[in-house]
């Protein structure tokens, strides 16, 4: 799997994959046009045979200390590898990068698949947004995760010769 960083010229492949992964929710165009070009934002492509199978979308304004997951999505047939993760790390190595302390994302209350990978990387649940998601009026999990923990487990514990005995 190749990632790289997704450009305004990628709106087209990623609206496609976007309406098929979101029915009833998907954005607008427009809005992932401006999140494509927002500096405040980074956007990171999947691609297999240059053909985009996957994108994930952070929102991480220099400065705050507060980031948001905005969207992850992998084409149906590329999911169940290990896509949806590798993308969700590279949103937060970015958001670790630009220094924010949080990072909160919604997930859909009937969303087992998303909220799953997203406790495996330590997010928590801290909240409930009832009938959040219309017209299908379903509630949004609002999850948070403590990024210091999360690069502090991703990096190899010290060696610990000469430690005393
Ligand atoms: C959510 C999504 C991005 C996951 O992508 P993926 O490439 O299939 O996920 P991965 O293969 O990286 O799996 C990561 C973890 O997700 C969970 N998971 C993946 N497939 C699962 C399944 N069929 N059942 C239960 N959990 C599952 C597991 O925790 C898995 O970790 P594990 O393999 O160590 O057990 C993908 O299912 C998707 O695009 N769904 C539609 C769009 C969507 O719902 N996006 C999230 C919006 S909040």
């Amino acid at each position: 799997m190749t990632l790289r960083t997704a450009t305004p010229d990628d709106l087209e492949a990623i609206m496609a994959l976007e309406r098929a992964s979101f029915v009833n929710d998907a954005w607008s165009e427009a809005m992932m046009r401006e999140e494509l070009a927002s500096r405040h934002s980074r956007y990171v492509i999947d691609e297999e045979a240059g053909r985009l199978v996957g994108y994930a979308g952070l929102r991480a304004p220099a400065g705050a200390k507060d980031a948001d997951i905005q969207t992850i999505a992998v084409a149906e047939a590329a999911r169940g590898r290990g896509r949806g993760r590798v993308l969700l790390e590279a949103l937060l190595s970015e958001a670790s990068a630009r220094r924010a302390s949080d990072v909160f994302l919604e997930v859909r209350a009937d969303n087992p698949v998303a909220e799953k990978l997203y406790a495996s990387e330590g997010f928590v649940e801290v909240g409930r947004r009832p009938r959040y998601y219309q017209p299908d009026d379903v509630d949004a999990i609002v999850m948070k995760l403590d990024l210091a923990a999360w690069a502090a487990a991703r990096t190899p514990a010290p060696d610990d010769a000469g430690a005393c005995t």
